[in-house]
């Protein structure tokens, strides 16, 4: 019998030599580049970027299960890697500093007990090359994925950069997952995903009604994506955490929140009210008008008072003001060292699935009580003006955090008056943020 015009031996000889060649190319591949990670899309919008930096991989972190901390050098992030640290971790951060700073895990290293058991990569989660050559570099069991956009505002104004990066990022982190049979993964969703919901939220509140903003969409959206993806590899083991309203700073006062540009937030904005330091006149026709902190590029223009500006007296709540769960951010990141451990006894075990845990303390605190709190820390005024309320806004927030204790055993420890304090000494303490020359 002829083949192709060949006899069928012949044909048969080929037929296995090219099979070799095909598997000895793919092993190869697979030896020196890691499994490829399949893109999870064709469209991408391009992201500027000047090329990761990738340190020398596995420095001598023992024995130690290695997690990689997408976004390690955020404001989340960095607290976490020094909890993860603490609890026998070791950690690649995977950091492209769009809104972060090199300081911040120069400081995480000073603070903990095992520098050496931290790899730093300057590199984007939305190039998967970097993550491959990450991910081959060690064995990592677990990802803890924080690295998004978070600010509120410019997500309005910007809203396909915010899609691209937050589920982009979220997709080809999977995607890697995958590749590199990592089978626990913690993601950083936001009590936003409640919208207008009525608290307390529970995590079987309805979610995705009322999101008033394209980052808050983002959150909502990502969740779904985890829950598909999650069906189609059930033996990974996924915990979703949903903050409440992350504030503080680590209690030594070397690392805390930082933000680049405009912060939306409360705390941002109400800290730096307590400087002295006259600042730029913010832009007319940034509406509504926050005041940035004390930066030093922000210094150079006219001097202007900072007065924090209270969105709305009149709700439904005991003092007029909105009222919002605070979690004190060094709680946040324990939180998420306890699902690493849940996770890996789910894993080892031979279960994956999709757990959803709201990490906020259960109470309310309104505005003016926030104030209240950093007056008192602070030992001074903190000027402020009642204003009209915040689009989009709703009136209070806060979590029923039951599900986290039960099923993590976790439970905030830290209350208000220790988040201002926390805070308060971060920001004296470094009063330009992370571009402050430590003493
Ligand atoms: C915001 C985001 C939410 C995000 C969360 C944590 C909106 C609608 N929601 O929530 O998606 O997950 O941050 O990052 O933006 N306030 C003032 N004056 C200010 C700034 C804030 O009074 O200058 C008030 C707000 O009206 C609100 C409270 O302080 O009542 C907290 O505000 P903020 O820190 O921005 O958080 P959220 O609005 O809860």
């Amino acid at each position: 019998m002829r083949i192709l015009g060949l006899s069928a031996p012949v044909f048969r000889i080929l037929a296995i030599c090219c099979l070799i060649s095909f598997t000895s190319i793919y092993v190869s591949r697979s030896v020196l580049f890691g499994p490829s990670i399949p893109k999870a899309s064709g469209l991408r919008v391009p992201f500027s970027f000047s090329g990761p930096i990738i340190e020398p991989p596995e420095v001598s972190a023992g024995d130690r299960p290695r997690v990689l901390v997408t976004g390690g050098a955020g404001f989340i992030g960095s607290h976490t890697v020094v909890e993860l640290i603490g609890a026998g971790y070791a950690v690649t951060i995977l950091d492209n500093l769009v809104n972060s700073s090199p300081e911040s895990v120069a400081r995480v290293r000073k603070l903990v007990d095992a520098p050496e058991a931290i790899s730093f990569v300057r590199g984007d989660v939305r190039d998967e090359g970097v993550l491959s050559r990450v991910l081959s570099s060690a064995r990592h069991v677990a990802i803890i994925h924080f690295a998004a956009l978070k600010a509120v505002g410019e997500s309005i104004s910007r809203p396909l950069d915010y899609y691209e990066n937050n589920l982009g990022g979220l997709t080809t982190v999977l995607a890697a997952a995958k590749a590199y049979s990592i089978k626990q993964i913690v993601f950083s969703s936001s009590a936003t995903v409640y919208g207008n919901a009525q608290p307390p939220f529970t995590e079987a509140t309805t979610v995705g009604m009322g999101i008033t903003n394209p980052y808050g969409q983002t959150k909502y959206i990502a969740e779904i994506i985890l829950k598909d993806f999650n069906l189609a590899n059930p033996s990974i083991a996924i915990a979703c955490l949903r903050y409440f309203n992350p504030v503080g700073a680590h209690a030594s006062g070397s690392i805390g929140e930082d933000p680049q540009g405009i912060p939306n937030n409360i705390m941002p904005l109400c800290v730096p009210t307590l400087h002295d330091t006259p600042i730029q006149e913010f832009p007319a026709h940034l509406t509504p008008v926050f005041a940035p902190p004390p930066r030093s590029v922000q210094r150079v223009a006219v001097g202007k008072y900072p007065k924090l500006t209270v969105h709305g007296s009149d709700y439904d709540t005991p003092d007029g003001t909105a009222q919002r769960d605070y979690i004190h951010v060094v709680d946040l990141a324990k939180g998420h060292v306890k699902a690493i451990k849940f996770l890996s006894k789910r894993v080892a075990a031979g279960v994956g699935g999709t757990e959803v845990v709201n990490l906020g303390t259960g109470s309310a605190v309104s505005v003016l009580e926030l104030v209240k709190a950093f007056e008192k820390a602070s030992g001074k005024t903190i000027p402020y003006t009642l204003g009209p309320r915040r689009p989009g806004d709703v009136p209070a927030v806060w979590a029923d955090p039951a599900k986290a204790n039960t099923l993590l055993g976790w439970v905030a420890e830290k209350n208000i008056d220790d988040m201002a304090a926390d805070s308060w000494r971060w920001v004296s303490n470094n009063p330009e943020g992370y571009a402050t020359t430590q003493q």
